[in-house]
């Protein structure tokens, strides 16, 4: 009995201990403090990478279906009443959203919202670059895995790299001085083209990341073979262009490993979401355009806010809906595991 008694209080200990700070932290059951919301906008895109899309026969959201901005500012309201204190808006493509920059500034203006970024492919950059400056925004990521159109028409199956690159440059025309470059690395596709990349990064004053292609392309095509590990891509850059000093992370649930080149000029970062998990740390959340919370990117379960916010439903609803989204929050991705299923998603429509 003595002995129960103990489990139980140890138990409870514990429990207090995990939910440190405000009560209404989003602090799941393992201790991971959610300080983190991806909103994605629409599902929809303007090119058709490889590793997230189908080539043909997609079927989007009707418009009907995809949250209007003030329901996304609504959820945003009530996530930061929960402690969340950065937002970064993905699709999709989120510029092919009518009127982001509304969105933009609704957001910036959320004395909550501490930090707010976007995620791009870069195609409308050039055309909306200064109107989200001007609306708020400070923090752009631009995917670009590659310096060649003819690489660029292989993985997007669209043209559009000129395009892209133009839009770069609109973004630091616009004043915003930092934008980061991701990148994935795929055998045989851009392996060999992974220096020229850094090279022209840090020529241009960009920050680089390599992000582990993931098993998350509608085709279902993806193998563990393609994939080339963060380690193996910093091994090439050190040999072939500049050696990489380790960087200390100020922030731990920064996915991202970065390494400083030793000249100084630059550093470039790793996500190595297959080879070295970073699940004990991470503090997401994540938003779909249809307005569900997802507690992973490999989650298989959806909290609908949507039924929520369109059926009448009360604050406390959505708390108890994020609250319980969090709960449920499993220990890691399990990718390596043989139980691990596929989300029934792919990444253009949960949100990168
Ligand atoms: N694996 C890894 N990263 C992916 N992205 C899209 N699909 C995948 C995948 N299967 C990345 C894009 C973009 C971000 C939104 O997500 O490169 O930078
Ligand atoms: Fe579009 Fe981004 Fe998916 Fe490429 S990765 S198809 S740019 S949503």
């Amino acid at each position: 009995m003595a002995v129960a008694n103990g489990n139980i209080r140890s138990q409870a200990i514990k429990h207090k201990l995990m939910n440190t700070g405000n009560n209404n932290d989003l602090v799941d059951s393992f201790g991971r403090k959610h300080e983190s919301l991806r909103v994605s906008v629409t599902d929809r895109c303007n090119i058709r990478c490889f590793y997230c899309m189908p080539l043909e026969n997609v079927t989007f959201l009707p418009r009907s279906q995809v949250l209007s901005f003030e329901e996304i500012s609504r959820v945003v309201d009530v996530a930061i009443g929960l402690g969340i204190k950065k937002i970064r808006l993905t699709g999709g493509e989120p510029l092919v959203r009518k009127d982001l920059p509304r969105l933009i500034e609704i957001l910036a203006t959320k004395s909550g919202v501490e930090d707010l970024a976007l995620t791009t492919n870069g195609i409308l950059l050039a055309d909306q670059a200064q109107a989200l400056r001007d609306a708020g925004l400070r923090r752009i990521n631009v995917s670009l895995d590659t310096l060649k159109e003819e690489t660029f028409r292989k993985i997007s199956r669209r043209d559009g790299l000129a395009t892209i690159l133009a839009g770069i440059a609109a973004a630091r025309n616009a004043g915003f001085k930092e934008i980061r470059i991701n990148a994935i690395a795929i055998k045989d596709v851009n392996e060999n083209e992974i220096v020229t990349l850094a090279q022209f990064c840090r020529e241009h004053d960009l920050h680089l990341r390599f992000i582990e292609f993931m098993p998350l392309d509608a085709d279902k095509k993806w193998d563990l073979e393609q994939v080339v590990t963060g380690a193996a891509v910093r091994n090439k850059i050190s040999n072939e262009l500049c050696n990489l000093i380790a960087e200390t992370s100020a922030d731990p649930s920064q996915p991202a490993k970065d390494y400083r080149y030793s000249d100084g000029r630059q550093s470039v970062g790793f996500i190595n979401t297959l080879s070295e998990p970073f699940c004990g740390s991470c503090n997401r959340l994540r938003l779909t355009a249809e307005g569900q919370f997802r507690n992973c990117l490999f989650g298989t379960q959806d909290w609908d806010a949507r039924a929520i916010l369109r059926g009448n439903g009360s604050d406390a609803e959505l708390v108890a809906l994020l609250q319980d989204c969090v709960a449920n929050k499993k220990a890691g991705h399990g990718i390596d595991d043989p139980s691990f299923i596929r989300p029934n998603k792919s990444m253009y429509q949960i949100g990168g």
